[in-house]
């Protein structure tokens, strides 16, 4: 799972655990934890190392609000593959730092947690940090944004729609009433087990801008995101509205405009099977609340 991904040299080396770190220790830039220097000279090795450079070219596309005239287009940049980290994250975090600070996206944890650096790299809908660089110097990395979408600026989708079909889902657990006993609601084992596949979720829509189905009907079909979280609140034990939540789904447009065609689950950087829930939400539909 994403979140365990091992910790990496260069995060040790910025944490309370740097003295443990080695005496080559790796130099880690302060704003992004993207940059990799050479490792200075030590008693036992005066001679500084100094690796061949492994310049790579990144072409990513830019487009800007305040040059509304100005067509997208794709920007080149070169870094040294030896002074940069190893995933695209740490790439374009060097960049912006250091080359061009105009060059916009989101990110936060850097983990697969957050789901906000999702993008496009090399055809592919992922999260940039946990992307590893392809180190193939020859090849160019090309970078966009997640497709089908309106832009804010470069990399940055605007996700208004996406959150408002979401919240339209009301993912929340919904009570007629309370439990008898006043206490939590309890779960089995196997009600509990139900969830897992779904709740892990990070709402990155790698997944729903990858489907051709939400590509051409976005306004109206709820796309394989939120489609999943959906079911995870309809294969809740505790939840009581299983009834409205079918209605709500119970259209042409909501639920059905999904064809199996599984880009969904292909995409997914969590490994989750988006495809598979909808799947899931059909049979339920045919069934008697
Ligand atoms: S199912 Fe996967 S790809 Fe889709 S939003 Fe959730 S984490 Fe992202
Ligand atoms: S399985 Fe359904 S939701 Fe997933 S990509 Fe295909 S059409 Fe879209
Ligand atoms: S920065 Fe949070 S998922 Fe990539």
């Amino acid at each position: 799972m994403a979140a365990l991904r091992q910790t990496p040299l260069r995060l040790l080396a910025s944490s309370s655990v740097r003295r443990a770190a080695t005496p080559q220790a790796i130099r880690i830039t302060t704003r992004g934890l993207a940059s990799v220097t050479t490792m200075p000279p030590t008693d036992k090795d005066p001679t500084p190392k100094k690796k061949e450079p492994v310049l790579k070219k990144f072409q990513i596309y830019r487009w800007s609000p305040d040059e509304p005239a100005k067509k997208p287009h794709m920007q080149e940049y070169t870094l040294d593959l030896n002074e940069t980290g190893p995933m695209v994250l740490d790439a374009l975090i060097r960049i912006k730092n250091e080359q061009d600070p105009t060059l916009t996206f989101r990110r936060s944890c850097r983990e697969g947690i957050c789901g906000s650096c999702a993008m496009n790299i090399e055809g592919t809908n992922t999260l940039a940090c946990l992307c590893r660089i392809n180190r193939d110097a020859s090849q160019t990395t090309r970078i966009y944004p997640l497709p089908h979408m309106y832009i804010v600026r470069d990399l940055v989708p605007d996700l208004t729609n996406f959150y408002k079909q979401y919240k339209s889902i009301k993912p929340y657990l919904q009570r007629k009433e309370p439990t008898a006993d006043g206490k939590e609601i309890r779960q089995s084992i196997q009600e509990r087990k139900k969830l897992d596949g779904l709740y892990e979720c990070i709402l990155c829509a790698c997944c729903s801008t990858s489907c051709p189905s939400y590509w051409w009907n976005q306004e109206e079909y709820l796309g394989p995101a939120v489609l999943m979280q959906a079911y995870r609140w309809l294969a809740d034990s505790r939840d009581q509205m299983t009834g409205q939540r079918k209605d709500m789904l119970d259209n042409s447009m909501s639920l059905y405009r999904c064809h199996t065609i599984m880009n969904c689950a292909r995409t997914c950087p969590k490994g989750l099977n988006p495809g598979k829930a909808i799947a899931e939400i059909k049979k339920m539909m045919v069934q008697s609340s």
